[in-house]
């Protein structure tokens, strides 16, 4: 028997036993490797007689072509005996107790900025962001507050410069002035977000939250804004009347300006909004200063308008019943657990607002 086919019953043989996978590899350098026996029987090629090397060339590929063949088939039959087996042992277990895990709140701001988006998207207010770092232009001098007016003061205002041109937005109303920059009237947006001031105790702290209303278009009046923040109101609370009075009241950037109070009473110990004798400040607004408008290039002629400014925080320690307003920025994870939302329990007056 020639060399080539006791080299191919040989390694035939081999190759039909139960093998595992670096078996096979090796066979394969066994033959094929540098000084494989396969390898070896191709340099042979050259001294082989003419007569005979014809037959001896188609032999030997034809034992290669097989070998190889039988190898890759064995090595594609161990892959899928080891999957197998891995399927068989890694059964489901069902009858295991579950795995316990922790499910995130949603923090109370979070989810009443939610609310009022939803509220007053209902009624056709876009939302709008501004920067929190904000510059003095956009924060005073556009909104009509002059150099001299209190609200510049130190004491109320973080500067981040000593020339005092960067500073903490001290409320969103500067985002007023970058959205109707960025357009043509009419404008009808509301801006959420963190605002700055020096102030700090049970209901104020350095930082906090407003949400900015604006709505300029022609022929708009007080009775517009008084209707908007009626409804507002109502819906936030999920009442089906409110109290709710004007104060006269003095902002740089609105003319007439007013704060809002709202009517409630303490029943059982506990806040119920729109019945009672007694007042709560929750906002401020006005009808927007022409000054305000001439500096963002809107002509005051065709447009006017109403804004306004509420504190979101004190929103949510009324409707949810939190009475200390440092203990919402203080990331205590037991306090969110009791205070916190449902991340499914997404706000909308379809489904709504509250559970
Ligand atoms: N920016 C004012 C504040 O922070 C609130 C306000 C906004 C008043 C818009 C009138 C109009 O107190």
């Amino acid at each position: 028997m020639s060399d080539i086919i006791k080299i191919k019953e040989e390694y035939i043989s081999k190759l039909n036993q139960d093998i595992d996978l670096n078996q096979v590899i090796q066979i394969k350098t066994e033959l094929f490797g540098k000084n494989g026996k396969i390898s070896n029987e191709f340099k042979k090629m050259g001294s082989i007689p003419v007569v005979a090397k014809k037959k001896f060339a188609s032999d030997l590929n034809e034992i290669k072509d097989e070998i190889q063949n039988l190898i890759s088939k064995k090595i594609q039959e161990i892959e899928i005996q080891e999957i197998n087996s891995k399927i068989k042992n890694e059964k489901v277990d069902v009858t295991l107790p579950e795995r316990s895990f922790n499910k995130g709140k949603i923090h109370p701001v979070s989810q009443v900025i939610d609310e009022i988006s939803s509220i007053f998207s209902e009624i056709g207010f876009n939302v709008e962001e501004g920067p929190d770092i904000e510059n003095e232009y956009y924060n005073f001098s556009a909104l009509n507050t002059p150099d001299n007016h209190p609200a510049r003061d130190m004491h109320d205002t973080f500067y981040l410069d000593k020339k005092k041109e960067f500073l903490l937005r001290t409320h969103t109303s500067p985002v007023q002035v970058r959205t109707m920059l960025k357009g043509k009237p009419p404008f009808k947006f509301i801006a959420p977000g963190r605002t700055y001031r020096s102030d700090s105790d049970q209901t104020h702290s350095p930082m906090f939250h407003q949400v900015e209303g604006l709505h300029i278009d022609k022929n708009l009046n007080m009775g517009h804004l008084k209707g908007c923040l009626n409804y507002f109101i109502k819906e936030f609370f999920e009442v089906n009347k409110i109290n709710m009075r004007f104060r006269p009241s003095h902002f740089p950037f609105t003319e007439p300006s007013a704060e809002v109070d709202i009517g409630y009473e303490i029943k059982d110990g506990k806040i119920v909004i729109g019945e009672g004798d007694k007042w709560l400040e929750i906002l401020g607004c006005g009808m927007v200063h022409p000054n305000v408008l001439k500096n963002v290039k809107v002509d005051t002629l065709k447009y006017q308008g109403y804004a306004f400014g509420i504190g979101i925080d004190r929103l949510a320690m009324l409707k949810y019943g939190i009475n200390d307003l440092r203990a919402f920025f203080e990331t205590d994870y037991r306090w969110l657990n009791h205070f916190g939302f449902d991340p499914l329990d997404v706000p909308s007056s379809y489904r709504g607002l509250s559970r």
